[in-house]
């Protein structure tokens, strides 16, 4: 199988791989990189699990193949913080019981520093909008909601 060699910037460090061209991104994030905090749900665009920020804007990374990322900067969820350092996001999500088993959440988070960059001041209706792309089998949403509403509440 032929290879393609790529460079993508990922959470700040530059990566240079050959990888085939049927390589999907989110494959490539999580089985090369390492980084398997980029979930993977359905595969085919729906659940909004895999996202991740491509050159800032949110973007499913099972709907593009890794060689289409060449030259891009990719962010994922481990760009956002970690234990013991969560970001205001995540430590919202901590404190309002936004998830449950977590599959969701990477993707959830994601969106969300995606919609908070564009609508630093997001209505409530915005904040539906902006996460109808992506599913939770557990909360019911209205956590979700209410992590993301207290970080802009924070900010005003
Ligand atoms: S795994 Fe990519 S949208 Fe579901
Ligand atoms: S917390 Fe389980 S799918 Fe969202």
């Amino acid at each position: 199988m032929s290879t393609r060699d790529i460079t993508v910037t990922v959470n700040g460090a530059a990566h240079r791989h050959a990888v085939e061209p049927r390589l999907l991104l989110s494959d490539f994030l999580r089985g090369t990189l390492g980084l398997t905090g980029t979930h993977v749900g359905c595969e085919h665009g729906v659940c909004g699990a895999c996202t991740v920020l491509l050159d800032g804007d949110s973007m499913r990374a099972c709907l593009m193949f890794a060689v289409q990322a060449d030259g891009c900067r990719v962010d994922t969820v481990e760009s956002l913080g970690r234990i013991g350092q969560l970001n205001p996001l995540q430590q919202s999500f901590h404190e309002h019981h936004a998830l449950q088993c977590g599959f969701c959440t990477p993707g959830m988070l994601m969106t969300a520093t995606d919609l908070l960059k564009k609508y630093p001041l997001a209505t409530d209706d915005e904040i539906r909008e902006g996460l109808s792309g992506n599913l939770c089998r557990c909360t019911g949403y209205q956590h979700i909601v209410a992590a993301i509403r207290a970080v802009v509440k924070e900010r005003a």
